[in-house]
C-alpha cells in the first residue's frame, strides 16, 4: 500500500514525564515519518469540537479537562499503511489491555491518561489533519 498519513496527540501525562521524544522515538521506529508536529494548549474549545463524536459518553467531561490539562503535541504522520501502523505501536486504548512493546503499555497510567491519541480511519486521519494543521504546515 502507498504511503499515506495519520494524525497523532501526545497528551498531557506524556508531555508532563518529558517523554514527547520518547513517545515520538516509538513513533519512528515503527516506521512513521513527523511530518507536521506541534507543541499547543488545547483550549476547552477545540477539544470539545475535537472530541465532539464522544459527547454524550460519560466520560467526555473528564475527557476534555484532561486535554486541555496541559501541553500536547499535535503531529501528522506518514508511513505504509499509517492509520494501522499507528494503532499497532499505540496499543490498546486501556493499558492493562494493551500489548507489551506498545507506547500505551510502555507509557500509559490509566484509561484516560493514556499518552498518545491516534486515527481510527483515513477519513477521520484526514478531518483530524484538517483540525490543527494547514496544508502548508505539513512537509512530506
Ligand atoms: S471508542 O470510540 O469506543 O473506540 O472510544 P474509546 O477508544 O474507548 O475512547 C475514546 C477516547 O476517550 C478516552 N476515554 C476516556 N477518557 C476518560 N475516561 C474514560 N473512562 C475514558 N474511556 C475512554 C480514550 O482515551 C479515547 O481517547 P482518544 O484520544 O480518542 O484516544
Amino acid at each position: 500500500m502507498a504511503a499515506n498519513r495519520t494524525f497523532s496527540i501526545i497528551k498531557p501525562d506524556a508531555t508532563r514525564r518529558n517523554l514527547t521524544g520518547a513517545v515520538t522515538k516509538m513513533l519512528e521506529e515503527a516506521g512513521l515519518r513527523v511530518v507536521a508536529s506541534k507543541r499547543i494548549r488545547m483550549t476547552r474549545e477545540q477539544a470539545e469540537g475535537f472530541y465532539a463524536v464522544h459527547k454524550e459518553r460519560p466520560f467526555f467531561n473528564d475527557l476534555v479537562a484532561f486535554m486541555t490539562s496541559g501541553p500536547v503535541v499535535v503531529q501528522v504522520l506518514e508511513g505504509e499503511d499509517a492509520v494501522k501502523r499507528n494503532r499497532d505501536v499505540m496499543g490498546a486504548t486501556n493499558p492493562e489491555n494493551a500489548e507489551e512493546g506498545t507506547i500505551r503499555k510502555t507509557y500509559a497510567e490509566s484509561i484516560e491518561a493514556n499518552s498518545v491519541h491516534g486515527s481510527d480511519s483515513d477519513e477521520n486521519a484526514a478531518t483530524e489533519i484538517a483540525f490543527f494543521f494547514k496544508p502548508e504546515e505539513i512537509v512530506g
